[in-house]
């Protein structure tokens, strides 16, 4: 009942040579209809993402979003601005943004609820640094960087909302959380949203993010609470990103 997703986030690289390369994979590639794909390349490229996969069945999705509609806010993309490029999908929260940039949990709130303003699909990126998960705090810290977005949604919202768990520690790391460790996770995540609507919570996509390969893939998406992939570095190499596609439909 839960379509798998696997989505590609290619941070901050790629190329123009690279997108083509995907254009014209993914056009050959046979990819089973019970699998959603996304690809989220920096934005530069998206025009051209959209020009190359518009043939194929891979969605645009983007990797941050600015919480305003427009105004003075120099060096920023909003979430209607990419909703003119066909983007579906967007990532809040991801690790990366909360370290680097300080987005806080009430930063990651303000964008995704900007992405639902843009009819966009947030992609709400929660985990744990190795320093928490060594002290015994990874729920606490999940849960509360899941709470603090998912409990002041409306029903409505929630449905639109995926959640990805994404591991600090796991992330470029090439240590990758075993699937007992992620399905602990996310079996949490999908239980406090029983809290609020057991219904909804059959019903709520999550993913595992944190090197996730060609090789591991498989086992990962066999687990009971992990309905796709949140990829970085696999995602740049074309036939990986494939095979991390078939492996999930
Ligand atoms: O958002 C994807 C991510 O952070 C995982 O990156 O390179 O460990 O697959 P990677």
């Amino acid at each position: 009942m839960r379509m798998p997703l696997i989505a590609g986030n290619w941070k901050m690289n790629g190329s123009l040579t690279l997108i083509e390369q995907f254009g014209e994979a993914f056009a050959a590639a046979e990819l089973s209809s019970s699998v959603e794909v996304a690809l989220l390349p920096p934005f530069p490229y998206l025009p051209a993402a959209q020009a190359a996969l518009g043939a194929t069945p891979v969605v645009l999705g983007a990797q941050t979003l600015n919480p305003a509609h427009s105004g003075a806010h120099t060096g920023e993309v909003s979430g209607r601005m990419l909703k003119e490029f066909g983007v579906e999908y967007a990532l809040v929260g991801h690790s990366e943004r909360r370290q680097l940039y300080r987005e806080a949990d009430e930063a990651v709130y303000d964008r995704l609820l900007a992405a639902l303003s843009a009819d966009i699909r947030p992609i709400l990126c929660v985990g744990e640094t190795l320093e928490e998960r060594d002290a015994g705090r990874t729920r606490d810290v999940v849960l509360r960087q899941v709470g603090h977005v998912m409990a002041r949604l409306d029903p409505q919202q929630r449905t639109r909302v995926t959640i990805a768990y994404e591991p600090v520690w796991a992330i470029g790391s090439g240590r990758t959380a075993t699937p007992e460790q992620a399905q602990e996770v996310l079996a949490a995540i999908r239980e406090y949203q029983a809290g609020f609507d057991r219904e909804l919570a059959a019903g709520l996509r999550l993913l595992y993010g944190g090197s996730m390969n060609a090789g591991n893939a498989a086992e990962l998406l066999s687990q009971p609470d992990i309905d796709g992939g949140l990829v970085g570095g696999a995602s740049l190499k074309v036939d990986d990103f494939i095979a991390i596609c078939q492996s999930a439909g």
